[in-house]
């Protein structure tokens, strides 16, 4: 199996984690969360989103959230944008890169924000433009790729399209979505065996949510294909409230301790990192869904 000498962590719990949340944290809560994140050594923090408030209530301080972080140098910012309305609040809030998204599947993109996958295109064009042209660099994310919760399978041609038209328009990365957890190992491969015949794998994210326990088995998967870009989440927080039945992200907290035990470089400090976790998850009163957090919790590592 071939593994990369290291990888690059693109940590989305500040807005993956927080949209779905159930308890509304606060302002300041959330500030002091992501200034934890940027001690641990994470160079990338997806921190908000700019969405609609009345769709995701839970990120409804996101002007507030951006300028109120301490920002470390050498740290990503950035932020869900779905529209020019939403890219003027970013612009003013000072993300650094502006993170579009639509879904491969057309039901999925309906529910989740309003439009027909043709009526979106234009839209997300106007923002990857206007982004790029105020000096922010632009990722997309393309939901649903393995798998729709409306509509289970999404043809792989569907999924090679839409990634060209994205490319095409100018994005650096392109972040391919399981929404909804279904992605196994083989699949993994086989739909990016088809992508890196026509992408370059540096352009290539994964975003895995780990619903059916097949996360950290699906990274490897990636990695085994050359893919060295890895979104997931502190504690293993999140999902999309368009997306019923689905759970967090890979947890952050496990693909660090993995990556460690596999001599795979990733730069972030797993105590700092489970320190957040516990943090977070003190605050959403629930128990969260990272392996490594419960076991340090149950060996009573923290002081
Ligand atoms: P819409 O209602 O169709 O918007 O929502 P509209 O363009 O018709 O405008 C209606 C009103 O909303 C107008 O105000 C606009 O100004 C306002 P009015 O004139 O009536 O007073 N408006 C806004 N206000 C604030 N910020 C904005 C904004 N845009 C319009 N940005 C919209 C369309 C896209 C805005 C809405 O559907 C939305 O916000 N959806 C977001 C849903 C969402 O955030 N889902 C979760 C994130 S995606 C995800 O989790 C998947 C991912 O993790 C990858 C994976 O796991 O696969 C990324
Ligand atoms: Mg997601």
């Amino acid at each position: 199996m071939d593994v990369p000498k290291n990888i690059f962590i693109k940590e989305v719990g500040p807005r993956d984690g927080l949209q779905n949340e159930q308890t509304a944290l606060s302002t300041a809560d959330k500030i002091t969360w992501i200034d934890m994140l940027s001690a641990t050594g994470l160079s990338y923090i997806e921190i908000t989103s700019f969405v609609h408030p009345k769709w995701i209530p839970a990120l409804s301080d996101a002007l507030d959230v951006a300028k109120g972080i301490n920002r470390k140098p050498g740290v990503t910012y950035a932020a869900l944008i779905p529209n020019r309305k939403g890219l003027e609040r970013a612009l003013e809030g000072g993300i650094d890169e502006a993170s579009v998204f639509m879904s491969a599947s057309e039901t999925h993109n309906r529910k989740n924000i309003n439009k027909s996958i043709g009526e979106t295109l234009p839209v997300l064009k106007e923002v990857i433009g206007a982004a790029k042209q105020a000096g922010l660099t632009a990722r997309a994310y393309l939901s649903t790729v393995f798998g729709c919760p409306y509509e289970h399978h999404v043809p792989l041609e569907q999924i090679i399209r839409t990634s060209e038209t994205l490319f095409d328009m100018g994005i650096n990365e392109l972040s391919l979505g399981d929404t909804i957890g279904a992605a196994n190992p083989v699949q993994v491969q086989r739909v990016l065996e088809v992508l890196l015949k026509r992408f370059p794998k540096e352009n290539i994210a994964l975003h895995f949510h780990d619903t059916r326990g097949m996360a950290l088995a699906n990274m490897i998967a990636a990695m085994d294909m050359g893919i060295t870009v890895f979104d997931s989440s502190c504690g293993g927080l999140g999902g999309c409230p368009y997306a019923p039945g689905a759970t967090g992200n890979a947890a952050t907290d496990d693909l660090i301790y993995m990556c460690a035990q596999m001599g795979i470089e990733t730069g972030v400090d797993l105590s700092k990192l489970l320190s957040a976790a516990k943090w977070i998850e003190d605050k959403t009163g629930r128990e969260l869904p990272s392996r490594n957090l419960q076991a340090a919790k149950s060996k009573n590592c923290f002081h």
